[in-house]
């Protein structure tokens, strides 16, 4: 999961490349660097860590030229350090690189036994000097690139310079996202839209397996064969909302306080609440009562999202739902009835593993939906229909809006789902749609809550281990409580089914243990008090997120609650997410460390 951005220009570019590059910097932000070329001389200047080291560099030691390219890093090969940054050189070729070159051994060996010297320990260094080697065979700069591409096994998004050629960079696409902005006498390339919106919103994306020549004046594309192929030209929607952080701390802060506007936009989108029904599966080629099952596959927050929804289909609509990680379903080779429903959650749009798992259904013959939030990211264009989050893009690393609009999303697929398969009627149907359109103002409600929980905060910032309990869908909120805290904070925290607690994980309760138990009052919220009773009978310590009647019956002494309004069932979850995330994102600000770009992450796990 890295950046890269090339711009053939007509004023200097390295500027432009780091403006470019701090829109990517979601990405990866390991290190990172720029080339350009001048009078035939391709320079560059790279820095370890965070972007803003290399502009200090560049300021010191500026890079003229009006060509370049620019690479923000998030390490696969190499550990991040100034000679592992890209680009990486060759004789007469720089390149920057998303992806991993899974051949990268054989070809360095290849490579260093015709007397190529590796400067660092990259895969990517080995695509330069194969660039480089055709070069010296007499090819064209063209057609050396593609001659090397087409020895690459793995995953890359590629955007190549020459010395020879100050109109020409070559891009090649096979699975990150690349794509192609069209400027005024000038032309860019990038990991996504948003890299490019301050110079154009007039994009081409590329597809798997193409590579295109790039120059100033036109743009040629082509397969893996090396047929001409036309892509289409697009207006690319939302990046011109380039995000700030306004007045907030964070991205995390702000994102967390836009949910109740972000949950409502992606409600109104699929409930018609005038007439009270769900009006989000009009249109889509497929019906609910003609399926037996649905298949849910995602990753990390996503996931837990698609296991929310898993109770919500399963007993509103009737319907038995598969669920898996990406990372396991796509190696699973999972049998499945032809015209079956495959579902896949993703904020990015781009997660390589759901990627695959979309792939793999393809191939078996089911219907593909996407729940997605990035409206022109490879699984959307991927998939037969997209349900979109209107989250707006979600800069900080850890998934906050993305969450509850992907929940959102899924209730009222599920609502949906239950009226087409005739479990609920017409009437129960505005019932719950007008509880689900509650669920902004309950949101609302409940940020209120933030200088509560930010105390609460101050008391987990220094324990080694929380474990987080909840029943029903308060489980996967449990673990999405761990996954937010230990992804910001580094603290270990694991999320559990409470009624699991006696089956192991009580060995760890004594008085060094917090415990959050997420439980609205329910009919099986007593069962959860037993749990809680268990965990202070050793000396655990209990924070209990529950609603006024839940905070009255729970009937145990010192333990600490966070107490929201009570509110319709189904948009528990929704609301529900917003204390674990507060209570994570003021853990982390009280520990100080980097709650937008914790260490080892990156926003978009574009690699396996
Ligand atoms: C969430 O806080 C994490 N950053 C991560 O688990 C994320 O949800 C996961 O990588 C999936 O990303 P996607 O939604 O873009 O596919």
């Amino acid at each position: 999961m890295c950046g890269i951005v090339g711009i053939i220009g007509n004023r200097p570019v390295a500027p432009l490349i780091v403006d470019a590059l701090k829109r990517l910097e979601y990405r990866g932000y390991d290190s990172a660097g720029v080339a350009t070329l001048e009078g035939n001389i391709l320079d560059r200047r790279r820095a370890e860590g965070k972007l803003v080291n290399l502009e200090t560099r560049l300021n010191a030691d500026p890079l003229s030229g009006i060509i370049g390219i620019g690479h923000t890093r998030w390490a696969t090969h190499g550990v991040p350090n100034e000679t592992n940054a890209h680009p990486h050189f060759s004789d007469d070729v720089a390149l920057v690189h998303n992806g991993i070159i899974e051949n990268f051994r054989e070809l360095r060996e290849e490579l260093i036994a015709d007397g190529y010297n590796f400067a660092s320990q990259t895969d990517t260094e080995v695509i330069a000097h194969l660039v480089s080697r055709e070069l010296k065979a007499g090819k064209n700069p063209a057609d050396a690139a593609h001659t090397a591409i087409l020895r690459l096994e793995g995953a890359f998004a590629l955007a190549i310079m020459f010395c020879s050629e100050d109109n020409l960079i070559v891009a090649a696409r096979n699975g990150p996202p690349l794509a192609i902005g069209h400027g005024e006498g000038e032309m860019y390339l990038g990991s996504d839209a948003i890299a490019l919106a301050p110079f154009t919103n007039v994009i081409t994306y590329l597809e798997d397996g193409d590579w295109a020549v790039i120059r100033r004046e036109d743009m040629k594309i082509f397969d893996a064969s090396g047929a001409s192929v036309e892509r289409a030209k697009q207006f690319s929607v939302g990046s011109h909302l380039m995000v700030d952080k306004g007045n907030h701390r964070h991205f995390m802060d702000k994102e967390i306080h836009e949910q109740p506007e972000v949950i409502g936009h992606t409600l109104a989108h699929y409930l018609d609440f005038a007439e009270q029904r769900v009006s989000g599966l009009d249109d889509v080629s497929f019906n609910f009562k003609e399926l037996e099952r649905v298949t849910i596959t995602a990753c990390g927050t996503a996931y837990l999202a698609g296991m929310v929804a898993k109770y919500w289909f399963e007993h509103l609509a009737r319907l038995p739902v598969d669920i898996d990680v990406a990372s396991e379903f796509r190696y699973r080779e999972v049998p499945m009835n032809k015209d079956g429903l495959s579902l896949f959650i993703t904020q990015s749009g781009e997660t390589a593993d759901t990627l695959a798992g979309l792939r793999y259904c393809r191939e078996q013959g089911q219907h593909i939906g996407a729940i997605v939030n990035v409206r022109e990211s490879t699984i959307a264009r991927e998939s037969d229909v997209v349900f979109p989050t209107l989250a707006g893009p979600e800069i900080g690393v850890a998934s906050t809006k993305a969450f509850t609009c992907q929940l959102s999303v899924l209730a009222c697929l599920a609502v949906g789902a239950a009226r087409q398969r005739g479990i609920i009627n017409t009437e129960q149907e505005a019932q719950t749609v007008r509880e689900l359109s509650e669920a902004p103002r309950f949101a609302s409600q409940v940020l209120k809550l933030g200088p509560q929980i930010e105390q609460l905060a101050r008391e987990l910032a220094n324990v080694k281990h929380i474990l987080y309990l909840g029943r029903d869908t308060n489980y996967p909120l449990a673990m999405e409580g761990a996954l937010k805290l230990k992804e910001i904070s580094y603290i270990h925290a694991e999320g559990y089914a409470a009624g699991e607690l006696k089956h192991g994980p009580i060995a760890l309760i004594d008085e060094t243990m917090p415990v959050v138990v997420i439980a609205p009052h329910d009919q099986i919220f007593e069962k959860t008090v037993s749990n809680m009773q268990e965990v202070a009978a050793r000396g655990g310590k209990i924070i209990l997120i529950t609603d006024e009647k839940g905070a009255s019956k729970a009937g145990i002494d010192e333990i600490k609650t966070i107490i929201l309004p009570e509110m319709p069932t189904i948009i528990t979850p929704l609301v529900y997410a917003l204390p674990i995330q507060m209570l994570a994102y003021y853990t982390a600000v009280h520990m100080g460390t980097d709650v937008d770009q914790p260490r080892n992450l990156a926003k978009s796990v574009t690699v396996e």
